[in-house]
């Protein structure tokens, strides 16, 4: 028998990640974002990285529509940001600096870094899509990055 959902998210949360918002539009360019750990590289050469996004998640139908999406990868001091980007049904981007790359996404200020991506593929798979995004563009700076582990945010030695 399967495990339990609970269960589940206690073992994997042991599993420490970086934390991200990813962005992606509407037709009108609109910013839509969630914040996300479900986040990996896939392959170099092709460059893909892949996300997985709820498909109950409000941003959902705007990454199936706009087929792209950026990911921003969160700076230790960007906990507010992150808390604020996991909550539905609020104006995310009011009082946020962003700008907007080629792909019509929103690029955050003063994140660590961002991979902007076009969907190559896509795959729904149980409570999400899974999607593979081919990389365009992507930057990073050497500052100390978010964390999330055991269920709370860390930082680096901290
Ligand atoms: C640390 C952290 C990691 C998360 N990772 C994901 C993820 O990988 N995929 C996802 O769909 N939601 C993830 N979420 C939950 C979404 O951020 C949350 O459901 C959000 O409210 C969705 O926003 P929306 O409904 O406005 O699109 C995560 C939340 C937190 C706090």
């Amino acid at each position: 028998m399967a495990i339990e959902k609970n269960e589940l998210r206690r073992v994997i949360g042991h599993f420490a990640t970086g934390v991200t918002i990813i962005t992606t539009r509407d037709e009108d360019g609109r910013p839509f974002g969630l914040t996300a750990n479900a986040v990996s590289s896939v392959s170099l050469v092709p460059p893909l990285i892949l996300v997985c996004v709820d498909k109950k998640s409000e941003s959902y139908p705007y990454f199936e529509r706009s087929g792209v999406f950026t990911v921003n990868i969160l700076g230790e001091e960007q906990e507010t940001l992150s808390r604020r980007f996991a909550t539905s049904g609020t104006e995310k981007f009011e009082g946020v600096g962003y700008s907007k790359n080629d792909l019509g996404c929103a690029v955050l200020d003063d994140t660590v870094g961002h991979l902007a991506c076009k969907i190559v593929q896509s795959v729904e798979s149980g409570d999400h899509s899974i999607y593979v995004g081919e990389v365009e563009a992507a930057d990073a700076k050497d500052t100390s990055p978010l964390l999330f582990f055991r269920g709370g945010y860390r930082k680096i030695g901290g």
